[in-house]
């Protein structure tokens, strides 16, 4: 029995929204994972939120809202587009949770009880001063600024001193060497293995473990006047999402036997690669077995950024390509493992090249001839074919090769894999020409190779199934078939299928796609957007107390009033349809809510310089009004 299988994606920062970085690797782990479930295989899939830290802090501020109630709008952003993008993950760690914090506590106790080989603390307190940039959460050296700047966040880092607890990182080094070298802590690809071992040979030093400047954390229990430094409560993760310092007998299974697997991109290498061994080891737990570090990619030949604007929300490509189409599309761009540059613009000519005419026309197709020639019922097998054994041959040996490669991170390769033998069937169904057969009454042998294209479509269904699990579902129902036959097993059976069952096909599949359709769908969202405005936008907008000094009916309009108002010593006249509620007694001397950035304008051919705010519903009208001391001309914000 192969050990239970455990993969975790990075926990996303919450002051983002997601973008299709973040659900590139969310999609692949999900991949992964229901690949080995597939194959019957123990296995838990995490991902996640890191909640905590000065950025979130800052965001929370800027949104004026509560730290935790800015974490709960943006995490539920990220459940969202998993939700949309059918991530099936077993649990959602959040590290503002309970279960978490217990086993930060727990993790940095055991780190404080530890001694090095050497005898001394692991955990040790001391002054630190350096440069820190918030952006990062981190100090940096100047040697990594570049202008004085952080490369990364180009801002100015701050000048900090402060006490903390250190981590003796670099007294687990030579053993953290030593296993990386020997694969025992495996590090993939192998440039970003040997990325690690250079790191290694450079100056590090140790790491600090908490934080006094930074309040929204986990406060440490030996020392309230400090939290976690938010790395280190963010690799905890990994283990109180399954029980650590709750359940034993969940985080036995799955970390202490499991085979662990933390998938992330080359950019936090670092953390995963030598803090987190080093903190394991001085817990004394057991190490993971794999971190696999995927590329990073850029969009169209660009570097996401949020400055330049062209940071991809998953939400808008499941609209335009559907769920699956997303999966498969970001799956497929270019190999797991190395930098590459996911092509946005070619999304639609792959989607219809691949999915609606290779996959989506196959399944139309064979099923179509079914429903017209053999009444819809699919037709006995014909073992003695032409060409045949080939096409079984290739059959066979695919599930596994796909396997294969989900077991060594070759995702697009195993996805290759089947829509090579999709391929394959397709020429297969071309050469023997079926519709010819049919003119010349040989049904015989044009149910033989119907059955025959039926039986590879429902495999390639299983072994597509972790790609696009949606879509394979119902293509699985063409042949009446339920997820209790979704295994790698059924895939590697061929003449599954009972002839004579009747098929249930209505549309296709993978419906191609115009460049029209997503231009519709664009225009629908761009109408939506446009009732949105940004923070800047509304920034521009003053609004401003006014102190209404006279008031008169405007001539031969029964609904206006002419005011004369005064923003404080800016005296002016503002032009109002709300006579029918406010007589012009009754609104002088009144302090209203006023836009005092408006251009003029001439109302009924009288000049009204600002507007005056009121809520209005049906027949009812009530002016915004401020009471008080607040004097005329104050800022309202
Ligand atoms: N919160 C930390 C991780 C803590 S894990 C204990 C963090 N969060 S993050 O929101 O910045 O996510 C970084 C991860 O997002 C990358 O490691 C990668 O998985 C994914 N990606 C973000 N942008 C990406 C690309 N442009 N290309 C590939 N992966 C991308 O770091």
């Amino acid at each position: 029995m192969p050990k239970p299988f455990y993969i975790t994606t990075p926990i996303y920062y919450v002051n983002d929204k997601p973008h299709i970085g973040h659900a590139y690797t969310t999609i692949s782990a999900d991949m992964i994972s229901r690949f080995h479930k597939l194959a019957g295989r123990d296995t838990f899939f995490l991902t996640g939120t890191d909640e905590h830290g000065n950025k979130v802090a800052e965001a929370a501020a800027k949104a004026n809202l509560s730290e935790i109630e800015f974490c709960d709008k943006t995490v539920a952003t990220f459940q969202n587009a998993w939700n949309n993008l059918t991530i099936e993950n077993d649990y959602f760690i959040r590290t503002t949770s309970d279960r978490h914090k217990k086993a930060v506590w727990k993790i940095l106790d055991a780190m404080r009880e530890a001694k090095t080989d050497d005898g001394e603390d692991v955990v040790y307190s001391d002054y630190y001063e350096g440069l820190y940039c918030t952006g990062c959460e981190k100090f940096i050296t100047e040697k990594e600024l570049v202008d004085g700047l952080c490369p990364d966040h180009k801002v100015k880092p701050e000048l900090l001193k402060e006490k903390n607890y250190f981590f003796r990182l670099t007294s687990f080094l030579p053993k953290i060497k030593e296993l990386i070298e020997s694969d025992e802590l495996e590090i993939l690809p192998e440039e970003r293995k040997r990325e690690v071992l250079g790191l290694i040979g450079q100056d590090l030093n140790d790491f600090s473990l908490s934080r006094e400047r930074v309040k929204w954390g986990v406060p440490l229990s030996f020392d309230k006047s400090q939290v976690a430094y938010v790395w280190v409560d963010a690799l905890s993760n990994y283990i109180s999402a399954i029980g650590y310092g709750d359940d034993d007998e969940s985080f036995k299974k799955w970390w202490t036997n499991g085979e662990v697997v933390h998938l992330m991109a080359k950019d936090i290498l670092k953390f995963h690669c030598l803090f987190w061994p080093a903190m394991l080891l001085a817990a004394g737990e057991k190490l993971p077995k794999t971190l696999f570090l995927h590329g990073f990619f850029t969009v169209d030949g660009e570097k996401m950024s949020k400055s330049l604007g062209n940071m991809i929300d998953p939400n808008e490509v499941v609209e335009n390509f559907g769920a699956d189409g997303t999966r498969y599309l970001l799956l497929t761009q270019f190999p797991f493992g190395v930098d590459g540059d996911v092509q946005a613009k070619r999304f639609i000519t792959q989607y219809n090249s691949d999915l609606a005419n290779d996959l989506g026309n196959l399944v139309s197709r064979v099923v179509k001839m079914v429903l017209s020639n053999f009444d819809g019922k699919l037709p006995q097998p014909k073992k003695e074919i032409d060409g045949l054994e080939e096409l079984l041959k290739a059959t066979e040996e695919m599930p596994n090769a796909a396997y294969t490669h989900v077991k060594h991170f070759q995702l697009s390769k195993a996805i290759e894999e089947a829509m090579g033998l999709v391929k394959t069937t397709n020429k297969f169904f071309n050469d023997k020409a079926p519709w010819k057969l049919g003119k010349e009454g040989k049904f015989d042998e044009m149910g033989g190779i119907l059955y025959a294209c039926c039986e590879v479509i429902r495999i390639v269904s299983i072994v597509l199934s972790p790609i696009m699990p949606t879509k394979m579902r119902e293509i699985r129902a063409i042949f009446n078939l339920d997820d209790s036959s979704l295994n790698l097993d059924q895939a590697n059976t061929f003449f599954v299928l009972e002839p004579g069952i009747t098929l249930n096909f209505n549309d296709s599949i993978f419906p191609r796609l115009s460049e029209k359709d997503l231009a519709k769908k664009e225009d629908t969202k761009s109408t939506e957007d446009d009732n949105l405005i940004d923070f800047d936008q509304f920034g521009k907008v003053e609004l401003k107390v006014a102190e209404v000094l006279e008031a008169e009916k405007v001539e031969g309009a029964d609904r206006l009033l002419k005011l004369q108002i005064a923003i404080g010593d800016d005296k002016r006249q503002i032009i109002a349809g709300v006579a029918e509620f406010y007589p012009p007694e009754k609104i002088k001397g009144m302090k209203i809510a006023v836009v005092a950035n408006l251009k003029p304008a001439k109302i009924r051919g009288v000049e009204s310089h600002g507007m005056l705010l009121a809520a209005k519903k049906g027949k009812k009208l009530t002016l915004m009004t401020v009471d008080g001391d607040i004097p005329s001309g104050a800022k309202i914000s």
